[in-house]
């Protein structure tokens, strides 16, 4: 038997993406995904002034790898110039016009060395086989410059709720989801400098206009409902 193809089963979602995500327990934190890719962008952003500073952030070249339907790009958008890539057409047929998109294989990246300054992947790597991680990262290494940055993100296996809500969501099953510390590991061994594991999404969608602020100084307790690992690539 042929092994499917990486991204083949979301040829197959694309049409329903977002009614394939939903969840009770999920709806019980936010009405429907976009708040999480929000948090995510608003994380991403935080991130990225933090380590480039934010003198010429709307100059700033973004990758988006595993874009999907591309609700990030659209999000990022006024921030920076943002490009995504998929490994499944049907989900980037999705993306609403004006979005910067190419289909890729899943380890060979239309792009020359050193063409971004940031390249960062939500929810993407547990759909990548666990052995097949590291090879992604190098990838995504190589299109970013010296001195930039690579930011994954990915669901908390520590948190029990989104433990709960990945086990029984369509999309995931036949994944696994990835500790934080295998994946700083993976970033280390990738050879990043000043590798950084921060939780998120402590505040459902109902507070947070009001609670929302405490998020960043939560980073450091492995509650959260996701994670980023963020590295900075060596400068040679
Ligand atoms: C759960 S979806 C997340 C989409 C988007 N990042 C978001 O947050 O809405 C995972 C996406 O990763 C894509 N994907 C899986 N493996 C990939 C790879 N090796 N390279 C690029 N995209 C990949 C899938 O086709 C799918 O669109």
């Amino acid at each position: 038997m042929t092994e499917p193809r990486i991204g083949e089963p979301f040829d197959g979602f694309a049409d329903d993406y977002a009614r394939r995500l939903d969840d009770p327990l999920r709806r019980q934190f936010a009405a429907d995904g976009d708040f999480f890719i929000r948090q995510k962008c608003h994380a991403l952003v935080r991130e990225i002034r933090h380590r480039l500073g934010r003198s010429r952030e709307s100059h700033l070249r973004l990758l988006d790898a595993g874009c999907g339907t591309g609700t990030a790009m659209r999000i990022l958008r006024p921030f920076s110039s943002v490009v995504g890539t998929d490994v499944s057409l049907p989900m980037l047929q999705r993306v609403k016009p004006g979005g910067r998109v190419a289909a890729t294989e899943p380890f060979a990246l239309p792009f020359a060395d050193h063409s971004f300054d940031v390249a960062f992947a939500f929810c993407v790597y547990h759909h990548i086989a666990p052995q097949q991680q590291a090879r992604h990262l190098g990838e995504l290494g190589r299109v970013v410059r010296p001195g930039g940055v690579v930011s994954i993100f990915e669901h908390n296996p520590l948190n029990p709720i989104t433990r709960r809500i990945f086990e029984r969501a369509e999309i995931d099953q036949g994944c696994q989801m990835i500790p934080a510390k295998q994946l700083h590991r993976m970033f280390t061994e990738a050879g990043f400098t000043d590798v950084r594991c921060t939780y998120m999404l402590f505040v459902p969608e109902s507070l947070a206009a009001w609670l929302g602020f405490i998020e960043p100084y939560l980073g450091w307790l492995p509650l959260g409902g996701q994670y980023f690992v963020s590295g900075t690539k060596t400068v040679a």
